[in-house]
Formats: structure tokens, C-alpha cells, sequence
């Protein structure tokens, strides 16, 4: 009641426009563009008149020490992780388009891997030392303890956010698209391999004999990282700071919400469960107009159009080679590019392409104007385009990039460019193929955008309401299934099985034992009597 009160005070004094209701939240984040999504998520928090405390590493690089939406504390970290650092992600680029090019060999599939490991392994140890660092200062968590949150948001790709919240035992909701062992649902709802591609296999949920053997395999490869690779940092802090038999799975597991950054306008249809919601495309705006310059420029296509290309924050450089293959193919058509392109422009640029280092990527797309858009398939671009109806030219480069555009083209949405082989005319004949009024891109963006936004609620207010949910109730066991608890034998009634198979086994042996003593005894009564 106090603190209803001096809220009510507090809030009166901004002048903002809040009701009683404000509930503590604390946050653990994950950078770079996951905390692009979450930000947005905090601000509608805040809107709601809750107070939000992020937690953050004082590496941090995307979510920022002083903000007007929240409250941080920032825990002290040597190294940034390794997910956090340009100069990391444009090496792991370059070696992944290395591998890339010798696509299709077993080396290839192994060296992905082996790359892909190093990277997680890295990125997990320091990840690691941030919880490490927390669970070791007594005062931050006594301090912690003592704030009264009334709930904990995370994305739980950061292991540590989700240890964090077991510790302070508090309600605990998920922002999540992966973890480490998957895509989010494989955690926690049956995902049958038969329809479900895992991650990174690149396929449908249309899969023959071969391709489900090869899902089966790129599922076991995504498991054995877990298992191996990115589990055992946090499994040891479990141990040390929880007992035993707390795994960091089973705090996942034993999650109240998830809030799963997924449509099935973009998803293939799979089974889920009680506490799932689904929340793709909740940061998607309505767009804005364009500043004045830029707005001139996309009225000077007339009526030909604009093609927006981006290939993200962390990725945009691939090489002077493969700009100019973009820069002349851009030249080679009759609508104009806005590129979104930090550096010197490359050779080969034409004068109806315009280079900026950042780009209002929204704005454009859902400008009247833009035909098409050039994206390395990032979801948030994605979602974008759908809500927006903008057919899709995918340059995949890394992680689940490759599996996002594959849904959209299984979807007759968009056509995927190997980055690896691109020349100026397999580019420009692409270019003009996706812009092409007779083909049937545009209408089915029109279509999938159409479904993707016939839904009750906005996919923010079904976040904020679901959030406020959980704050009610005081978390949502009810809607948790046991599964949880389970442990992977009994998960599957492996145990069960064995029992039914043991048991026949032994029925028909004794049966068998007893019919063959009965034959024999027969024989033996018989015998005498034959003599
Ligand atoms: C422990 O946490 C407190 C409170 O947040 C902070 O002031 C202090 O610097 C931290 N100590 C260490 C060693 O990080
Ligand atoms: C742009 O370049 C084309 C071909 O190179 C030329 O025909 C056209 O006049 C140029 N337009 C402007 C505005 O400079």
C-alpha cells in the first residue's frame, strides 16, 4: 500500500499518465538485437506504469547504463562475450563464408560445427563469469533480495539471467526465440523430427526418407553442443550454488511463461503448449514518414519503385568484392536502391542508389514505393516485411539467417541469394525477378501480411497483458505441464516400455519353460507305456 502510494506520487509528479498497478521487474538482457526487441518491450512496460531494473554487464554494449525507461545495475566483466563484439562477429563472418564455400563437403559440415562450437564455448565461459561474479557478490544479492521484485524477465539464450531468477525464486517470463539446445519449443513442447527441420538443417516441414536422416543428425549436432559445449559452465554454477540436482535446463523448463518471438505467418505449424504465446512481430510499428531528403529520392523512382537493402548491424561488410557485385547489379536496374552501407562506397555504384549508414528500415518498408527488400533474413527485418507486404531477397550469412529465409520462400515470399556465388548477372536477373508484377511474390506478401495481422490483440498488448498475467497470479504453474520434472526416460515412458517388454519377455519364457516341462513329462508318462 506504501508503495502504491509513493508511486501514485511519483508518477503524478511525471505526469504520466499511470495507474497503481506498477509491479517491480527485473531484467536480464541479452545484447545486441535481441536487447533491440526487449527495449521495446520495456518501454511498453513502463508505459504500464511498472519499474523496470536491468541488470547488465558493465561490457555492455547495446543496453546502455542510464535510460529514462529503467533502472540499471551493472555488474563488473573483464571480456565482453564474444556475441557482443564487432570485431569477433566480422571474423566469425569471415570464416563462416569460408566454410560456406565448400558448402556440400563432409569438411565443410564439420568445420561449421567446430567453428560454431569455439564460438559458443567462448562466449559461454564469459557468459559464465558474469553469473559467477553475481552469485559472489553477497551484497548485489541481498541487495537484489531486498528490492521486492515482483517478477523476472529474461531472453534465455543468457543462461545467467535464467540462474539469476532461480536464485531470487521469483516469477519468471521469457522473451525467447533460441536457446543453446534449439529453437524454443524443442525445450519444452513435443517436436517431432519428422515434420519440425532443426536448426540449421536449412529444411521445410515437407521432408522425404533422406532429408528427415539428415534432420535427425542436425539435431543431434545441436544437442551435443548443449550437452558438451554450452551447458557446462552454468551446469558447475548450478552445482556449486544450487545442489546437484538443479540443472539449468530444469530452470528453463520450469519457466512460467514463454513468450516466443514466432508467427505462424513466418513458423511452420508445430505443436505447443498452455504457457507459450506467441509474439512475432510484437515490435513492428505502423511506419512513419520518411525525412524530407529520403522521401524525395523515393518519389524520384516514380513508378518503378524503390529496393531497400540491409544486411544488419553487426554484418555489413563482406568484402570490397562482393559490394560491387551488389553496386553493379544495383546500377543495372531501373528502380531506385537505398542501401544501407557503412564505408566507402564501392566501385561500380550507380547514381540511382543511395548509401546511408543508417537507414529508418520501418519507414521505407512500409512505404507505398518499396518493391523489395534485401536482407540477410534477421527476423526482425522479416517481420517487417510481412506486417509491411514486401517480397523478400534473402542473402543468408550466418546462424538461423539460412533457416528464416527458407521459411519465407517456402511461404512464395522470397528467393535466397548463396552469398558465396554471386555475380552481377545472376544478381540483377534475381533483382528483377522479385520486383516482378507477374510473378506472384507481392501477392502472396499481401496475403501473409494480411493473416499475420488479423489477430485480437496486437502481438505487444497479447506481450504486456500475459507479463501483467503472471504479476497477478503470481506466476502460472497452472498452465505448466509436468513434463518438467521428468526425467528423459520417463519423458518418453522409456521405463514403461522396458517394463512391458521385460514383462512379456518373461511371460512367453515362462510360458514357454513350462509348455516344454509339460512335453517332456507327457513323453516321459508315455514312454513306459510304448514299451
Ligand atoms: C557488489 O555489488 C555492489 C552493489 O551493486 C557493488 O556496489 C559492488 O561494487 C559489487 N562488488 C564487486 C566486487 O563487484
Ligand atoms: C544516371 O546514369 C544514367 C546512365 O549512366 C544516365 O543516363 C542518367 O542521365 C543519370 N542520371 C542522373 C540524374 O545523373
Amino acid at each position: 500500500m506504501e508503495l502504491c502510494v509513493r508511486l501514485i506520487v511519483v508518477l503524478l509528479l511525471a505526469t504520466l499518465p499511470f495507474t497503481c498497478s506498477g509491479e517491480k521487474v527485473l531484467l536480464y538482457p541479452f545484447d545486441g538485437s535481441h536487447w533491440v526487441n526487449m527495449e521495446l518491450m520495456v518501454k511498453a512496460l513502463r508505459a504500464r506504469g511498472h519499474e523496470i531494473t536491468v541488470l547488465r554487464s558493465s561490457t555492455s554494449w547495446y543496453v546502455s547504463e542510464f535510460s529514462s525507461y529503467y533502472t540499471s545495475i551493472t555488474v563488473k566483466q573483464d571480456k565482453p562475450q564474444v556475441l557482443e563484439s564487432q570485431d569477433f562477429m566480422t571474423s566469425f563472418l569471415e570464416k563462416s563464408l569460408k566454410i560456406r564455400r565448400n558448402r556440400g563437403s563432409l569438411w565443410a559440415f564439420f568445420e561449421f560445427y567446430r567453428n560454431l562450437f569455439s564460438m559458443v564455448r567462448e562466449n559461454q565461459q564469459a557468459a559464465a563469469e558474469v553469473a559467477i561474479s553475481i552469485f559472489e557478490n553477497k551484497t548485489l544479492l541481498r541487495e537484489l533480495e531486498e528490492s521486492g521484485f515482483d517478477l523476472f524477465l529474461t531472453d534465455p539464450v543468457s543462461t545467467t539471467g535464467v540462474l539469476v531468477a532461480h536464485y531470487l525464486q521469483l516469477p519468471l517470463v521469457f522473451n525467447v526465440r533460441f536457446l543453446y539446445s534449439g529453437e524454443a519449443h524443442m525445450a519444452m513442447a513435443p517436436s517431432p523430427l519428422s515434420y519440425i527441420p532443426a536448426l540449421f538443417s536449412q529444411y521445410s516441414d515437407r521432408m522425404d526418407f533422406y532429408s528427415r536422416l539428415k534432420n535427425m543428425i542436425y539435431h543431434g549436432m545441436i544437442f551435443y553442443m548443449y550437452y558438451s559445449v554450452s551447458n557446462p559452465p552454468f551446469q558447475d554454477i548450478c552445482e556449486k550454488y544450487f545442489g546437484a540436482d538443479i540443472t539449468p535446463m530444469s530452470i528453463v523448463r520450469g519457466a512460467d511463461l514463454w513468450l516466443i518471438r514466432l508467427d505462424f505467418t513466418f513458423e511452420y505449424p508445430r505443436p505447443t503448449m498452455p504457457n507459450v504465446v506467441y509474439i512475432g512481430g510484437f515490435q513492428v510499428k505502423p511506419s512513419n514518414p520518411l525525412p524530407k531528403e529520403l522521401e524525395e529520392f523515393v518519389q524520384s523512382s516514380g513508378e518503378h519503385g524503390v529496393i531497400i537493402m540491409t544486411l544488419g548491424t553487426l554484418l555489413n561488410d563482406l568484402g570490397p568484392e562482393v559490394m560491387q557485385v551488389f553496386a553493379s547489379a544495383f546500377a543495372n536496374i531501373p528502380q531506385k536502391v537505398v542501401w544501407r552501407f557503412n564505408g566507402k562506397a564501392p566501385e561500380g555504384l550507380g547514381n540511382n542508389t543511395m548509401l546511408l549508414k543508417w537507414l529508418p528500415q520501418n519507414d521505407l518498408l512500409g512505404h507505398p514505393k518499396t518493391k523489395a527488400f534485401v536482407t540477410h533474413g534477421g527476423t526482425n527485418g522479416i517481420y517487417e516485411a510481412i506486417y509491411h507486404s514486401v517480397p523478400i531477397l534473402g542473402v543468408p550469412l550466418i546462424f538461423d539467417q539460412y533457416d528464416n529465409i527458407e521459411r519465407m520462400k517456402a511461404r512464395g515470399v522470397a528467393e535466397m541469394l548463396e552469398v558465396t556465388a554471386l555475380d552481377v548477372d545472376s544478381l540483377t536477373r534475381a533483382l528483377r525477378n522479385i520486383v516482378d508484377p507477374n510473378k506472384p511474390y507481392k501477392e502472396n506478401m499481401h496475403r501473409l501480411s494480411q493473416l499475420h495481422q488479423d489477430k485480437p490483440m496486437k502481438p505487444m498488448d497479447t506481450a504486456v497483458f500475459w507479463i501483467e498475467y503472471v504479476m497477478r497470479h503470481k506466476g502460472a504453474a497452472h498452465l505448466r505441464t509436468q513434463s518438467y520434472q521428468l526425467p528423459w526416460y520417463a519423458y518418453y515412458s522409456l521405463d514403461v516400455m522396458l517394463f512391458f517388454i521385460t514383462s512379456t519377455v518373461i511371460v512367453i519364457g515362462l510360458v514357454w519353460l513350462s509348455v516344454g516341462s509339460v512335453i517332456r513329462y507327457l513323453k516321459k508318462i508315455k514312454k513306459p507305456k510304448g514299451d
